[in-house]
């Protein structure tokens, strides 16, 4: 959104903070999208700023505790500048609504995750010197498309890779999670809408797109089913690579595993969520399925593509787990070898079933479990990226080296980064690159003399 800070001459300067997830980003690349039209333009400095707004996430206790810091910070700019506007966002904030008033007299407004296209109406008020807190959830009868066109119509630059929401909310309630309160019942965008997001988002740079929902893969809307809308925007004139996140295991099917394998944008790379190796801890999370039928889902794509890339989410700790049933996470991944691993230590959330069950383990059980499996990982990591060294990768180029000279860096089809020297290729090209070392997160890697040629489908 570079685009705007061009003419802010005229208009105030807003200073957006982001927390947590992609939907996060999404949702605040929206905030701007809706502020620029009411005359606010982007800044990089929160002293510089008019209005300041924290875009929060409550997915784990620190997460939130960030957002209570930050306002900390943010009080010695209210006083030195009395007419700074301050707004709170995002999931904190559709969980404590009101209450964030009371807490910080600093802050002019709270809006919650469905409330961010009112923001002109209530920068309105907040500026005749009213307090608001707008937590008010859509009707889902009538609310489909819950991002409005305007949004996406002028999009000015976009970026080559992309996110897409294409639902919102989710209707697990998975015993951990906090998100079915904070985003609220699930509900799918129109096909339409998404394509036509998706058609601008392509005609202003982007080459890859992110697919965005709590439960993507259970998307649903005019009778579309997630993998008619991939094989919808599979066809997307310079639309280079599809992806999409996160995917629940319980909805992953062999039509899906099918769309991977034949269509040509559709990356060689799923994040799919384990959270644990025990079938007793994923009933008690409430997750529907067993480590049995979340290998046998993952050999579907192996199979069929050897090299294919997957990444996980894994929670240590959770109320109860005993040490062979934490043993047996660690069997699962040394069993799977999963290229990158998201690692949490279980972190009980206001309102959710497990913060009531009973068997909550120490801090110190928690870290030293989390301890051992980053290490368990880190050797699985390294032999995963040592084997990709010596092999040809389609890599989408982002940009350049932030330091090194005539070095490009982008990722692989496998979501890989790569640093790649003597290259002069520009952001949004693509190549194919012959690895040559890899680091502990990143490889580095030559351009390859092979004709360019689409992904593994077609290296294979
Ligand atoms: N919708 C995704 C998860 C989104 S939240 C899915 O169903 O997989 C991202 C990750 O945060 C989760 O996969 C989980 O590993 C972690 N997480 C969620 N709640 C948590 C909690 N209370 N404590 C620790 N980790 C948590
Ligand atoms: Fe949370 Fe479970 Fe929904 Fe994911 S599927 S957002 S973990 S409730
Ligand atoms: Fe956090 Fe909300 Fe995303 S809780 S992870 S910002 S959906």
């Amino acid at each position: 959104m570079k685009s705007f800070s061009q003419n802010s001459e005229n208009g105030k300067k807003v200073f957006i903070q982001t927390y947590g997830c992609q939907m996060n980003e999404y949702d605040t690349d929206k905030m701007f999208e809706v502020l620029r039209h009411e005359n606010y333009f982007h800044t990089d400095s929160h002293e510089d700023a008019d209005l300041i707004i924290l875009n929060t996430c409550s997915i784990r206790e620190k997460a939130e505790h960030k957002v209570y810091s930050e306002l900390g910070r943010l009080r010695d700019l209210k006083t030195a500048n009395p007419e700074l506007k301050i707004g709170i966002g995002g999931c904190v904030a559709q969980q404590e609504g009101e209450a964030i008033l009371r807490r910080d007299s600093n802050v002019d407004f709270v809006f919650g995750t469905d409330n961010l296209f009112e923001l002109p109406r209530m920068l309105r008020k907040i500026y005749k010197g009213e307090k608001i807190s707008n937590i008010q959830r859509y009707d889902r009868k009538r609310v489909r498309n819950f991002i409005p066109e305007y949004t996406f119509q002028k999009i000015q630059h976009s970026r080559i890779r992309s996110h897409l929401t294409i639902t919102k909310g989710c209707n697990n309630y998975c015993s951990f999670c906090i998100v079915p309160n904070t985003r609220g019942l699930e509900v799918s965008r129109e096909p339409d809408q998404i394509i036509a997001e998706a058609e601008r988002l392509v005609s202003t740079g982007t080459r890859e797109i992110c697919l965005l929902g709590q439960n993507v893969n259970s998307y649903i809307a005019n009778g579309v089913d997630f993998v008619e809308l991939l094989h919808l925007l599979d066809k997307l004139e310079g639309l280079q690579r599809l992806r999409f996140t996160s995917p629940h295991p319980k909805d992953f099917n062999e039509k899906l595993a099918d769309a991977i394998v034949s269509l040509p944008t559709l990356c060689e790379h799923l994040h799919l969520p384990l959270q644990s190796g025990s079938d007793r801890i994923l009933r008690r999370m409430r997750r529907w399925y067993t480590m049995e039928t979340y290998f046998q889902k993952i050999s579907m794509l192996r199979e069929r593509i050897p090299e294919f890339s997957l990444s996980t989410d894994i929670i240590v700790g959770f109320p109860g787990e005993t040490d062979e049933e934490f043993e047996m996470t660690i069997e699962g991944i040394r069993k799977i070898r999963f290229d990158l691993i998201y690692s949490f230590k279980y972190s009980p959330r206001p309102g959710t079933k497990a913060a009531d069950y009973p068997g909550h383990l120490s801090e110190s059980v928690k870290s030293e479990r989390l301890k051992i499996l980053l290490e368990t990982q880190e050797k699985i990591v390294s032999e995963r990226f040592q084997a990709l060294v010596g092999t040809e990768q389609e890599v989408l180029i982002e940009g350049t080296h932030h330091r090194k000279k005539n070095t490009v860096t982008g990722r692989t089809r496998g979501n890989h980064p790569v640093s790649i020297k003597n290259s002069t290729k520009k952001a949004g090209d693509l190549m194919i690159v012959l690895i040559t070392k890899a680091n502990k997160n990143s490889l580095e890697g030559v351009p390859s003399s092979v004709i360019q040629s689409l992904g593994t489908k077609s290296l294979a």
